[in-house]
């Protein structure tokens, strides 16, 4: 079958102040092509700037969403966000299991899971996040790790376009080092045959490579076979460099 439509995404982290997120957002709409081919672009703009790029963006080729959700659809969680709200405020996808919250706040596959559910009642796409670190790397256990996070995290029964993997090694987040090609190739091997293993219409589903992506290193990374896309943390927040990733990504046949 054919390669799914890559999926350019955007996650600003805890960066963005309404000026500043006007001003970017403003850029990327500047370079969107008319017609809604290529790749999908997506922005995840911290919570405080979602209503506000929404608005920016409505109607327009690009896709919004949150960097977490909570379990629950509501309730007494003080400075939580729920995926019910996020998809109120015009999001389609939300990040969960980013490496940042799993060492951060402690998340581990069960809780990911369940932010990952939460995310699919309510109508939105989750991005589950899986990656190892250097030790892990070092001893040899990449493929092990991610599988392991991959079978933990995803929900059952979920997939096609309704799920989203972003395999992110942590020692590649922010570091400007990348893995080899061969060896996002070999991690993005297995978690497809994982999920051949375990998830519905699993060739559909996109896979996404996010570390350090750069528009230096896009055309090699987003060329490589089962990587569907990127997402993207420092070079998003730079309306050039991101819109740059987003020209190295394949045409996909079935975009
Ligand atoms: P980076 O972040 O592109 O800044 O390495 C990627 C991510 O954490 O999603």
């Amino acid at each position: 079958m054919n390669a799914p439509r890559p999926l350019i995404a955007g996650n600003w982290k805890m960066n963005g102040l309404t000026e500043g997120a006007t001003a970017l957002t403003r850029d990327l709409l500047g370079r969107l092509p008319d017609a809604n081919g290529g790749p999908e672009m997506l922005v995840c703009p911290p919570s405080t700037l979602i209503a506000r790029v929404g608005e920016l963006i409505d109607g327009a080729p690009m896709s919004l969403g949150g960097q977490d959700c909570h379990v629950a659809s509501s309730g007494a969680h003080t400075g939580d966000i729920s995926a019910a709200m996020l998809a109120d405020a015009g999001c389609q996808y939300v990040i969960v299991g980013h490496s940042e919250r799993r060492a951060d706040h402690g998340e581990g596959d069960a809780l990911v899971r369940a932010k990952a559910e939460a995310a699919a009642a309510s109508g939105l796409v989750p991005i589950v996040c899986v990656g190892e670190t250097l030790e892990q790397r070092d001893a040899g256990e990449a493929v092990a790790v991610v599988t392991g996070q991959v079978r933990g995290s995803i929900p059952e029964g979920q997939g096609g376009s309704a799920l989203v993997v972003a395999y992110e090694p942590v020692w590649a987040i922010g570091t400007g080092r990348t893995p080899t090609a061969a060896d996002i190739a070999e991690v993005h091997d297995a978690i497809r045959a994982c999920l051949n293993d375990i998830a519905p219409a699993a060739d559909a589903i996109r896979i996404l490579y996010g570390g350090s992506v750069k528009p230096e290193n896009a055309v090699e990374i987003l060329a490589i076979d089962n990587v569907n896309g990127a997402l993207v943390g420092g070079a998003s927040l730079k309306g050039a460099d991101f819109w740059a990733i987003r020209e190295a990504a394949p045409t996909s046949p079935t975009s």
